[in-house]
């Protein structure tokens, strides 16, 4: 194997697995470069300690571990459920979400030890390998990039193996992995495997995160959450950090089976993909977000947003975090949330969430103009104002 082009020293996003450790040796041995090992901690709930030993004895000259957890849930989650941001009317974008952050911070641990390279070991069929590629391209383009999976001969799992075992890489993950897994603080995701059968159902084994609904308690939990400016900020009244908050939400909403999705999605790359998800907090998130923006959005505002938001949901997938359309489309995600401060209560039930009460001291719903009651002077709703109003919009309909 000869290298395209001339590297003195590589940052690799490595995470101490099969395909990264291949990686790593290659690198090494095909370019003749240096490797700086680096690792996001965005809530993967891997063992991270031992991994710079791990790293530095396939080969790296340094192992960099940074925590983004805070980060990702504030500058990322959070945005995207201000924002209604659902891939497909299905897909939360956990992974989506979570590449531009590790890139953002892959291309800064580049430059600071003196790397004019960077690696990730995303396949080339892939939506990654956009998301990693254009952030690079967008905050540091003078970085070469390299995506060995494009350009090795390596084809397999069990081609990995045997490059392991050929120079002696040490590696613990048993060959028959049965998904491709990707681990964050807002999700799971399975693909792969036994999962392209789109008619399979997963087995229940699968799921790392969520309880089976058959299995989850009998006795629901009702939880409230605060939000203040579309940003969710506490849980029965505690106020927590943004990750504390998504922690706590995973373990409540996993633990009554909530927020599990299987699809079969567009990739941007244009294949169709099967995949299986779990994002038991994101999914409490998005629906208590939505019952306060219920009273705290003005009907326009909201329906301007909900125009945008499949729109916002598709620059994230696509792998466009940092370009100015985004800018441009979040600008307007962020205005809309002026007014979203209150708190909605939710139950958690066998794989359900449920709201069963919003309230807000900026709410505009208002009881007087809305009952069915007469609410007397306070009541400024003249119904018959209404006669005038249909009559009107019923000018300009063709008799048919
Ligand atoms: N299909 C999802 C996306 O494009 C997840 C991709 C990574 N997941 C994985 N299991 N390798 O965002």
């Amino acid at each position: 194997m000869s290298a395209g082009r001339q590297v003195k020293r590589v940052c690799l996003a490595y995470s101490g697995g099969l395909d990264t450790s291949v990686i790593l040796h290659w690198l090494i041995h095909t370019y003749g470069c240096e490797v700086v090992a680096y690792t996001a901690d965005i809530g993967q709930e891997e063992e991270l300690a031992g991994l710079p030993e791990k790293a530095k004895e396939t080969g790296a000259v340094d192992c960099v571990i940074r925590d983004v957890r805070e980060e990702f849930a504030r500058d990322f989650v959070f945005p995207a459920i201000r924002g209604g941001a659902i891939y497909e009317g299905t897909y939360l974008l956990g992974t989506a979400l979570a590449r531009p952050l590790i890139a953002k911070h892959q291309a800064e641990v580049a430059r600071e030890t003196g790397c004019d390279a960077v690696a990730h070991g995303a396949t080339g069929k892939g939506n990654d390998q956009v998301r990693f590629e254009l952030t690079f391209r967008a905050l540091s383009p003078e970085l070469h990039i390299i995506a060995p999976w494009r350009e090795w001969d390596i084809r397999s799992r069990s081609d990995c193996f045997a490059y392991c075992e050929k120079y002696g890489i040490p590696v613990t993950a048993t060959l028959e992995k049965p998904y491709s897994i990707d681990r964050n603080m807002m999700h799971v995701s399975y693909e792969g495997g036994v999962l392209e059968d789109p008619w399979r159902a997963p087995d229940e084994s699968m799921f790392l995160t969520t309880k089976s609904p058959e299995k989850a308690p009998d006795v629901p939990s009702e939880i409230t959450i605060g939000f203040e400016r579309g940003t969710p900020v506490s849980i029965d009244g505690e106020a927590l950090s943004p990750a504390q908050l998504l922690h706590r939400l995973n373990a409540l909403a996993g633990e009554h089976g909530v927020g599990r999705v299987d699809m079969v999605e567009n990739r941007f790359v244009g294949l169709k993909s099967r995949g299986v998800y779990e994002t038991p907090g994101g999914t409490v998130l998005h629906c208590a977000h939505r019952a306060v923006e219920s009273i705290t959005l003005d009907r326009e505002v909201m329906h301007e947003r909900d125009r945008l938001s499949p729109r916002y949901a598709e620059l994230i997938y696509n792998g466009f975090w940092y370009s100015p359309e985004m800018d441009v489309v979040r600008a307007l995600m962020e205005a809309s949330q002026a007014n979203v401060t209150g708190e909605a209560r939710v139950s958690l039930y066998k794989g359900s969430v449920r709201v069963t009460g919003r309230r807000s001291p900026v709410s505009l719903y208002n009881v007087a103009q809305s009952s069915f009651e007469d609410a007397g002077p306070e009541d400024t709703y003249d119904q018959a104002d209404a006669s005038g109003f249909i009559r009107l919009q019923g000018v300009r309909l063709p008799r048919r």
